[in-house]
């Protein structure tokens, strides 16, 4: 174990109070901070970690050159939403948000820290295929990544983020989950040793025409892997966030859940293979509507749980925003009161309190694309 995830270990039982006395740690620091955040009610994480390559696939659908500057005006627009603080408590970044500056020359990280909400950055670098398996994915990154998280450390990140898929259609073969699971716990362990808390997230695309079941089989088998190999890898389970998806049909299924059995499934799914210790559940929205991903969080809320469940949605909280927008400067405020009425739709979903009532027939629209690359 590191000398990070050792000393963090050695002191986790100290009251806050007596903290200011133990030599700084930057692990137990990161967790302290996460732990404050995530477990606060009613707040959730923007996922605005698109790629250039994805961000430039965004801009082209509202008709915008996939330019630094457009690039910048986005990521301005979204973090500078007037109290999205309230609401959102951490924001994941792609490593060039980590270091660029808004449109008004502030650095996107102080900007964040004003509104109260922790920087976390995206350390994956993408999936390429898997040679020997049925046309699946692996996730690459692991290389220099103890040197770039310090980095990311020094400039501001608390948190990190890796994100793997796992097809159905295409099996899943042992080898993809096994390789999935892996590769999420070497991050895992490598994050924690350089103070970061990973987020771990093995997506289970929304891809394919079977039923709710099969999703929740294929579920158990992903976690059970991806624990068994973090707990080979000496991760502390108290001290990561989770990024699942919900257990629903396939897209091209011809059976539909409604929120309460995607509520049944997932948090059955939870309950069997996630330890109480872990802080925190933080949601994907994998291209269901904004409307569904708000519903399916908030019917999931609807009893005590024992992890704090929330969202991490990159599409269910931008897409009306992003649209609204269209790349014209008169329509940053309308864009951002986008933004802010999702957080707030998921903000109340988080508390189990909120209702559809109102809700625009955009908003209701899915946003599943068939074999999506992030
Ligand atoms: P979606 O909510 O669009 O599925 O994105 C999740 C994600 O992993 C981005 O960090």
């Amino acid at each position: 174990m590191s000398s990070s995830r050792r000393r963090y270990a050695r002191y986790s039982f100290v009251p806050t109070f007596f903290f200011f006395l133990l030599p700084i740690d930057p692990l137990a620091a990161s967790l302290r901070i996460m732990q404050k955040t995530v477990a606060s009610p009613g707040r959730g994480i923007l996922a605005m970690d698109e790629s250039n390559a994805t961000c430039g696939k965004r801009l082209a659908s509202i008709g915008l050159e996939n330019t630094e500057a457009n690039r910048q005006a986005y990521r301005t627009l979204l973090v500078t939403a007037p109290g999205l603080g309230q609401y959102i408590s951490g924001a994941i970044l792609f490593e060039e948000t980590l270091y660029q500056s808004a449109v008004d020359g502030r650095k996107i990280v102080d900007i964040l820290a004003e509104q109260g909400i922790v920087p976390g950055i995206k350390v994956d670098k993408g999936l390429v295929p898997l040679a020997g398996s049925n046309n699946e994915s692996w996730c690459q990154g692991l290389d220099g990544l103890a040197a770039r998280e310090a980095a990311y450390y020094q400039a501001g990140a608390r948190f990190a983020k890796w994100r793997t898929v796992v097809s159905i259609p295409n099996g899943p073969s042992e080898l993809a989950v096994k390789e999935a699971a892996w590769g999420l716990a070497r991050y895992a362990a490598i994050s924690q040793d350089n103070g970061l808390v990973p987020i771990v997230e093995p997506e289970i695309l929304l891809d394919g025409e079977h039923g709710i079941e099969r999703t929740f089989e294929v579920a158990q088998k992903v976690w059970a892997e991806t624990f068994y190999a973090m707990a080979e890898n000496n991760v502390m389970f108290e001290g990561i966030l989770l990024k699942p998806s919900m257990v629903t049909p396939g897209a091209e299924s011809k059976d539909k859940a409604t929120p309460e059995q995607v509520a049944e499934y997932t948090l059955k799914l939870l309950h069997r293979r996630i330890p109480p210790s872990v802080p925190g559940i933080m949601f994907l929205s994998g291209g269901q509507s904004e409307v569904e991903a708000t519903q399916n969080l908030n019917a999931m809320n609807q009893g005590a749980n024992p992890w704090h469940v929330s969202f991490s949605y990159a599409r269910a909280l931008q897409n009306t925003c992003l649209k609204t927008w269209g790349g014209a400067p008169e329509n940053v405020k309308a864009a951002q009161d986008a933004l802010l009425l999702r957080a707030k739709a998921n903000s109340l979903a988080q508390l189990g309190k909120y209702t559809s009532d109102g809700e625009t027939a955009e908003a209701k629209e899915g946003m599943f694309v068939k074999n999506y690359s992030y």
